[in-house]
């Protein structure tokens, strides 16, 4: 017989201490414990209720009938987080806390000033930390943490929100070896709420590196599961969601997907081969763009054949109208490559051509579309 489904109720009596939970992410989580019997929250932001929404959330909430404490404070000071969990009555004493804080600065890491490291690693790390030594004496339900599947993959122009979520797949490991309760909840991007929602740009990237999103429905049944108690049977300490090789196939199938980085990577070997074994079901092999090149009938074919899938990558990449190519004249600079951007096409020209060019050649102005189908084919053009 299938096992009865747990249904998830908080303690109406007990304070839920959600840190970073103003945000989008948090704000839905909130409502859903509401939901669920939870009463009584005290937040801890920077910001307080200064946005729209998170003023919204609390007013919303408390309507409702929930006890709200707004702490303006930030995570990475030790005394914010002292003076958030001092304020808290001991008749209703903290049972659960929520993680969720971060503060996303993207730049490869080549070019990332030490600031935009720092900025993002002391939200996770630090702020982290404090929680988990402010309140180790206090016996906790649950102690979730947002993380990412960023800090899985070691996404590029993520390397700060990578180690910072890193970070907390590692303390959620080392609390619950030491029987505490704790849980990494390793998410993808969210579709519909929070921060990638509300930055369409970054939901772009993160498609063309092959990672499909999760619905707020589906966001809140892993916080379920990040939340549900633990027994000896279940000493999880990490929930991976968003990494099931039948919809990272279908996402590695679509036109979008031109810089799948980590199919490289060999620890996800595993997964790769889950994902080929769907996609054998479905799909034939393609053939490469290296040997159809190999058995074009003349050199000139050869670089109009290398030239198109080239200029098919390209204006995806850029957003770019077709009509706006010139493959002999204009240089692929002039079509408007930033240095992120930069990176994925070369790595992705790299695995398709198997030609490892300089940035500096890539971005250099006589380079033309029609030149760089050349090289890629081997042949001399003035
Ligand atoms: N959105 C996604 O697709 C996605 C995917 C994977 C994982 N996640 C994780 O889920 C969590 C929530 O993401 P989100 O989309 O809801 O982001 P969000 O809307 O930007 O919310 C993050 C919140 O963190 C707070 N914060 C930042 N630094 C803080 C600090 N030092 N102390 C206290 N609070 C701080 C910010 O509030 P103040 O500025 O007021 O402090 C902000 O409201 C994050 O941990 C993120 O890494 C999100």
């Amino acid at each position: 017989m299938a096992p009865t489904r747990f249904t998830l109720r908080f303690d109406p009596e007990a304070t839920y201490f959600l840190v970073g939970c103003l945000g989008g992410l948090g704000r839905s989580l909130t409502s859903w414990m509401m939901d669920n019997g939870a009463r009584r929250f005290i937040f801890l932001s920077r910001s307080g209720t200064d946005s729209k929404n998170a003023g919204l959330l609390v007013k919303e909430i408390e309507a409702k009938g929930a006890i709200v404490q707004v702490v303006r404070g930030d995570a990475s000071s030790r005394e914010d987080v002292e003076n958030a969990v001092k304020s808290v009555s001991a008749s209703y004493p903290i049972k659960g806390v929520v993680q969720a804080a971060a503060s996303f600065q993207d730049a490869m890491f080549s070019s990332m000033t030490y600031e935009q490291w720092v900025n993002s690693i002391r939200p996770k790390v630090i702020g982290t930390k404090n929680l988990h030594e402010v309140l180790a004496g206090v016996p906790l339900n649950f102690f979730v943490m947002t993380s990412s599947t960023s800090g899985t993959l070691g996404t590029p122009g993520q390397a700060n929100y990578a180690a910072a979520n890193s970070f907390l797949d590692a303390l959620a490991r080392h609390r619950v070896s030491s029987n505490q309760n704790a849980c990494s909840l390793i998410l993808p991007m969210v579709l519909g709420v929070g921060y990638v929602a509300e930055h369409p740009e970054i939901e772009e990237g993160l498609r063309r590196k092959g990672i499909y999103g999760i619905d707020e429905e589906h966001m809140l049944q892993s916080f379920e599961a990040g939340i549900s108690p633990r027994d000896n049977n279940n000493q999880t300490d990490h929930i991976v969601i968003g990494m099931d090789p039948a919809e990272l196939q279908k996402s590695l199938q679509s036109a979008d997907t031109t810089d799948a980085f980590w199919l490289r990577d060999a620890r996800f070997k595993c997964l790769l081969q889950a994902i080929q074994s769907t996609d054998s079901e479905t799909h034939a092999p393609k053939q490469s763009i290296l040997s159809t090149i190999k058995v074009a009938n003349s050199p000139a074919e050869a670089i109009e054949v290398a030239a198109e899938y080239f200029t098919d990558k390209l204006v995806r990449l850029l957003h770019l109208d077709r009509q706006e190519i010139e493959p002999n004249t204009k240089s692929i600079a002039a079509y408007g490559l930033d240095s992120m951007i930069g990176v994925e096409l070369r790595n992705w020209i790299f695995k398709e051509f198997e030609l490892d060019i300089a940035f500096q050649k890539l971005l250099a102005p006589s380079l033309t579309i029609k030149k760089f189908a050349a090289q890629v084919c081997g042949v001399e053009v003035e």
